[in-house]
C-alpha cells in the first residue's frame, strides 16, 4: 500500500469497550474431555483460560456501547458502523445490522470478514471513510469461535475463544492518528486454515505458525517504512493474540523487546477479530499508552490475510481537536 498522501482528513479513537463473555474454560476444564495438560497449553501457546459464550451481536452491542459512553459521541451522529468478524450470527443480514439498531445508529452498517486481521482492515476502512467526509465512525471486532471450534479436537479446542473490542473514530482538524498501514491476503494458503459454512475450524498449526511470523513482520515492517519511523520509535506492539511464542518470535524478528508487546491472550484465548482490540483496550486501560506514543497494530489470520498499522496517540500534534 503506498504511504498516506498529505493533508487527508484524519481521526483519532475517543473512546473504547470491550465485552467477554462470563463463561470461564480453564485448561484445567479441558483436561477433562481432551487428551492434553494445562503444562502443555501453556508452554505451547501461553493461554491459561478463555471465555466462551454469547452472539456475535450480543457481545458487540456491549463493547460498541461502552466505546460510545467513554467517547460521549451520540450515536445518531455515528457516520457509519464497521463490524469485523468472521463469525456472523446469520447468513444474512449482517450482524452489524443487529447492532446498528440495538445502540440507536442511524447509519450504514456492514460486516468485515479478514479473520483475526479483521480489526485492522476495520480500523483503516473507518478511516477512509473519514477522509472522505464522514466525521464519527465506530469500528467493531467481535468474534464467537467457540461456535466453530469442534471441542474434541485437541489441535484447535486449546486456542480459540470469544470476545469483542471496539473503539469510537473521530474526525480531527489536521493530521490524526493513523501515520501508516498494510493490508495483505494470500489466498493460496487458505487450504492451512478455514471452516466450511456448518462445520468446525480445521488447521495446520505447524504451517499457519511458520507463515504468521513472517507476514506479522512484513506487514508491519512496510507499515513502519509508510509511517517513516522505526520500531524503537514505537512505544507499544499490540499483536493478534493467538500464540505468545508467535508474539515472542515475530517481536525478536522486527527488534522489538517482548516488553514492548500487549498480550492478554493468557486470560482470553485467541478471539480473532477482537484479539488485537481486546489487547488495545487493555494497553489504554492500564496507562500503557499515552497522547504522543506510537503504536503498533499487527495481525494475522485465515486468508491468508495480514494487517498492521501505525498510529500516533492523540493525533500527529498530540491532542488534536476533534471536528464537531
Ligand atoms: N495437548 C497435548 N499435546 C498435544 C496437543 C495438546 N493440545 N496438541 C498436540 N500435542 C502433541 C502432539 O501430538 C505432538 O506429540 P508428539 O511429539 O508425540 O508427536 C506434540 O504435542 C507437539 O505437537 P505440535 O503440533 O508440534 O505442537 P506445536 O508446538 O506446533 O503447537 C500449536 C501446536 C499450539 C497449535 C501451534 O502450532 C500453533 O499455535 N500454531 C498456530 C495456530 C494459530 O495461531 N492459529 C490461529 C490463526 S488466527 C485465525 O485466523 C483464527
Amino acid at each position: 500500500m503506498p504511504a498516506i498522501p498529505p493533508n487527508v482528513r484524519g481521526a483519532v479513537v475517543t473512546g473504547w469497550g470491550t465485552a467477554l463473555p462470563p463463561k470461564v474454560v480453564t485448561n484445567h476444564d479441558l483436561e477433562q474431555t481432551i487428551d492434553t495438560s494445562h503444562d502443555w497449553i501453556v508452554e505451547r501457546t501461553g493461554i491459561h483460560q478463555r471465555h466462551v459464550g454469547g452472539s456475535t451481536a450480543g457481545l458487540s452491542i456491549e463493547s460498541g456501547r461502552k466505546a460510545l459512553e467513554m467517547s460521549g459521541v451520540d450515536p445518531l451522529s455515528i457516520d457509519a458502523l464497521v463490524l469485523a468478524t468472521t463469525t456472523p450470527d446469520r447468513t444474512v443480514p449482517a450482524s452489524s445490522s443487529a447492532v446498528q439498531h440495538a445502540l440507536g445508529l442511524r447509519c450504514g452498517a456492514y460486516d468485515v470478514n479478514a479473520a483475526c486481521s479483521g480489526f485492522v482492515y476495520g480500523l483503516v476502512q473507518g478511516h477512509g471513510m473519514i477522509a472522505m467526509g464522514a466525521k464519527k465512525v465506530l469500528v467493531i471486532g467481535t468474534d464467537t469461535l467457540a461456535r466453530i471450534t469442534d471441542w474434541s479436537d485437541r489441535n484447535t479446542a486449546i486456542l480459540f475463544a470469544d470476545g469483542s473490542g471496539a473503539v469510537v473514530l473521530e474526525a480531527v482538524e489536521g493530521q490524526g492518528q493513523l501515520l501508516g498501514w498494510d493490508l495483505d491476503s494470500d489466498g493460496s494458503a487458505e487450504k492451512f486454515l478455514y471452516s466450511d459454512v456448518g462445520g468446525f475450524i480445521q488447521m495446520d498449526g505447524k504451517e499457519v505458525f511458520r507463515r504468521a511470523v513472517r507476514i506479522m513482520v512484513d506487514s508491519a515492517t512496510k507499515s513502519l517504512n509508510h509511517a517513516g519511523v522505526t520500531i524503537d520509535q514505537v512505544k507499544v506492539v499490540v499483536p493478534h493474540q493467538a500464540n505468545i511464542r508467535i508474539i515472542q518470535a515475530a517481536c525478536d524478528r522486527l527488534g522489538a523487546p517482548i516488553e514492548k508487546a500487549v498480550t492478554v491472550l493468557h486470560r482470553t484465548g485467541n478471539t480473532s477479530s477482537a484479539s488485537i482490540p481486546l489487547a488495545l483496550c487493555d494497553a489504554l486501560d492500564n496507562g500503557r499508552i499515552e497522547q504522543g506514543d506510537l503504536v503498533l497494530l499487527v495481525g494475522f489470520g485465515a486468508g491468508m490475510t495480514a494487517a498492521s498499522a501505525i498510529l500516533r496517540w492523540g493525533g500527529e500534534v498530540g491532542d488534536a481537536k476533534v471536528l464537531s
